[in-house]
């Protein structure tokens, strides 16, 4: 079954084609760009941008594959949620519009679901194998979300817990910002980062660590930072970008990695997914890889660098899978988009 799929969640227009979990080709737009000036994503303008670029997308991915046109497309899988509500619109209207006009069945998929499965994504020759071996622990960690999910098998979740406030993906960003840095900020510190050795020189709390959930707050750690920074530019000691960068990736990560491993102690899960934006982060791929590996279990990481930030290929896997099992959307007026949807609530038929 070849499936078209489609997110525009948040400042992404992406498309892909894919079959069970080979990807035969994933185009897409980002809007950074025209993002970076705000110092963050301006939901107006991630709207216009979807209208005005969504159909060039769908005709490049179309043209990349060995499908070249919509007539040899079987079903088309959308993102419904979680994301922004004017954003969702503009590729849900789409898909609709081609599934009337083409007679396609109609998949809505959880962006949530997309992330959790992108590791086990595949390029169109079927790398990496990767079989399934449920049940993991997944931890999701973008500009948008900071999750941890027990994955107990195909399509079956439970959210252990989530962030009260901001995502780390997005403290990261503030923190950036304050040091005078633009958007995105996670590549930004991971970098000054590295380069002073990942040192934690300033001990920056971690929020809600000794808590017996697994909920998250970032926000109050975004404001030690701002006391740090400031204390430290009256003191004219503003020549430790590094060791500040380093500290606060140290905070998150640590506090991300600790709660993790609270989840794979009382879940008796050995075994991890991560996924999102921040994913992509060398020295946090290090930490986790470190923790898993002392209770002997693997860590999986999405395998190309594009499928840890938000695409339209994860959305094409999960669709297919919804697919198999006739998953589909019986009315497609049923299908909103729904910006706060979260992983419980995943299973629209
Ligand atoms: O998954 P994503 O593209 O968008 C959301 O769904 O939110 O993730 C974007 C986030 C941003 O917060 C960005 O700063 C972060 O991912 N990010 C990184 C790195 N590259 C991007 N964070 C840490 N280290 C990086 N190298
Ligand atoms: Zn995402």
């Amino acid at each position: 079954m070849k499936i078209l799929a489609i997110d525009t969640s948040c400042d992404e227009t992406s498309v892909a084609v894919v079959s069970g979990r080979r990807v035969f080709s994933h185009v897409e737009y980002s809007q950074i760009a025209m993002h970076e000036k705000w110092g963050g994503i301006v939901p107006s303008i991630a709207k216009r941008a979807h209208e005005e670029r969504i159909d060039w997308v769908i005709d490049e991915t179309l043209k990349h594959s060995k499908v070249k046109t919509l007539k040899n497309i079987d079903a088309v899988a959308v993102t419904y949620g979680p994301g922004l509500a004017i954003a969702l619109e503009v590729g849900l209207k789409k898909a609709k519009e081609i599934s009337n006009k083409y007679t396609l069945p109609l998949i809505g998929i959880n962006h949530m679901e997309g992330h959790l499965y992108s590791p086990f994504v595949q390029n169109s020759k079927g790398n990496p194998k990767r079989k399934f071996s449920f049940p993991y622990i997944g931890l999701l960690v973008s500009g948008g979300h900071t999750e941890i999910i027990l994955f107990k098998d195909n399509l079956s979740y439970e959210v252990l817990g989530k962030t009260r406030d901001d995502a780390a993906g997005e403290a990261l960003d503030k923190a950036a910002r304050i040091l005078g840095f633009g958007y995105p900020g996670g590549p930004i510190l991971e970098h000054l980062a590295k380069d002073v050795g990942n040192i934690d020189t300033y001990h920056f709390p971690q929020p809600m660590i000794r808590s017996e959930n697994f909920e998250f707050s970032f926000s109050g750690l975004k404001t030690s930072f701002l006391y740090k920074v400031r204390a430290m530019s009256e003191n004219k000691k503003n020549n430790n970008l590094g060791y500040l960068a380093s500290s606060f990736q140290e905070a998150i990560f640590q506090t991300v990695i600790k709660k993790t491993q609270k989840a794979m102690r009382q879940t008796g899960v050995k075994n991890v997914l991560v996924g999102g934006g921040v994913a992509v982060n060398n020295r946090l791929r290090y930490l986790m890889r470190k923790t898993v590996r002392e209770t002997s279990g693997f860590v999986l990481f999405p395998s190309y660098k594009y499928l840890n930030f938000d695409n339209a290929a994860m959305i094409g896997v999960v669709g297919a899978i919804r697919a198999e099992r006739n998953l589909f959307v019986k009315n497609l007026e049923e299908l909103d988009r729904k910006p706060r949807l979260s992983l419980l609530q995943s299973t629209i038929k």
